[in-house]
């Protein structure tokens, strides 16, 4: 594990165009990066986190302008959502082109790419000369780590070098839309919203997986939805009501080694011990701490967590889709 500073980027630069996959600080989440041109650095990715084969991933450029040898076209919808919101963390799925191996795509004809604004993680694609192909950097069916210790955790012995850059700002991984089809579908909310994405290119679907669980048997349009994501060791429910009904809610159901997973400005009035995402009226640090507080209660040894359930506004809506996953769809409403 190394600081971000030029000698790492460079020796970065070094492993990633020799095939190795290395750890990667971003704004949204860490990422597991290789070079998306080479099949068998994409495979290891797959080794190295235990992802099933069927799992896309994304890939990451340093400037706009090498997004055109990636896709067999560029939607005018997806060039003005660039326009506005990259670099950040919005992801978009366009045709591929034939330069995108199958290992990356998982063999679909779509490829999904994002242009992330963390300057280290620019710089590292730019030394490693070539777009990279990045998954969370989190063993698979664990939260997505945001500090580089939560990748040592997931990934010690299993790759050959972390760059650490602090904790990342949003928390949750990117947006993601599909512009690959007549309207544009939103996959996996982020940090970029429903309303701001709307207000850039009109009409948007919202795909049914991004509350609901999917009914069995059904293929997702992105196949990342179908598998029980972002779970920690706890059982969490999401208990959703005001404070007064949500404390007798706990309390009444409790037992030793259970925690609520709550809001900073009320983690006074609570009756268990408490581990706390962000504040009830801030969505964005709800976001930055959701999942280092999913993995802090695991280290707890937490056995049952009811979790304060967050507004689904704006970037409310990610937070609750994460979080929802974390607790297996159970949602109790007072
Ligand atoms: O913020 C992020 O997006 C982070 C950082 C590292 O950039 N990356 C990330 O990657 O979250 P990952 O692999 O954990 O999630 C990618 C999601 C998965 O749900 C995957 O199924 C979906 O994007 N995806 C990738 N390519 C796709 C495609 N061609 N069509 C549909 N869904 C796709
Ligand atoms: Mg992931």
């Amino acid at each position: 594990m190394l600081s971000a500073g030029e000698g790492a980027i460079k020796l970065a630069g070094e492993l990633l165009r020799a095939g190795q996959p290395v750890a990667i600080p971003t704004e949204t989440v860490y990422g597991l990066a290789a070079n998306a041109f080479d099949p068998d650095a994409v495979k290891k990715v797959f080794e190295a986190k235990g992802r099933p084969q069927d799992n896309p991933l994304i890939v990451h450029v340093s400037d706009v302008c090498q997004v055109e040898q990636l896709v067999s076209c560029f939607p005018e919808k997806a060039r003005i959502l660039a326009e506005k919101f990259w670099p950040g963390p919005l992801t978009m799925i366009m045709p591929k082109s034939e330069k995108i191996p199958d290992a990356v795509t998982c063999g679909l004809d779509t490829v999904a790419i994002r242009f992330p604004s963390h300057e280290t993680a620019r710089a590292i694609i730019d030394s490693a000369g070539v777009p990279l192909a990045a998954p969370s950097a989190n063993r698979s069916g664990s939260p997505s780590p945001t500090t580089a210790q939560h990748v040592l955790d997931d990934m010690d012995g299993r790759i050959a070098l972390i760059i650490d850059d602090g904790s990342c700002d949003v928390g949750v991984e990117s947006t993601v839309i599909t512009l690959a089809g007549e309207i544009p579908v939103l996959l996996r909310p982020g940090a970029v919203t429903p309303k701001q994405l709307s207000e850039a290119i009109g009409e948007i679907e919202i795909s049914p997986a991004v509350l609901s669980q999917l009914p069995e048997g059904e293929r997702p349009a992105s196949p990342g939805m179908k598998y029980k994501h972002y779970a920690p060791k706890a059982q969490v429910v999401i208990v959703e009501g005001d404070l007064d009904a949500f404390n007798s809610y706990a309390s009444r159901n409790a037992a030793e080694g259970d925690y609520i997973l709550g809001f900073e400005n009320e983690k006074d009035s609570y009756p268990l011990p408490v581990v706390t995402y962000g504040t009830g009226d801030d969505p964005l640090s709800q976001s930055r701490r959701l999942f280092d507080a999913l993995r802090e209660l695991d280290d707890k040894g937490a056995v049952n967590v009811f979790a304060r359930c967050p507004d689904a506004e704006g970037v409310g809506l990610a937070v609750l889709n994460r979080l929802l996953r974390a607790a297996a769809f159970k949602h109790i409403k007072l």
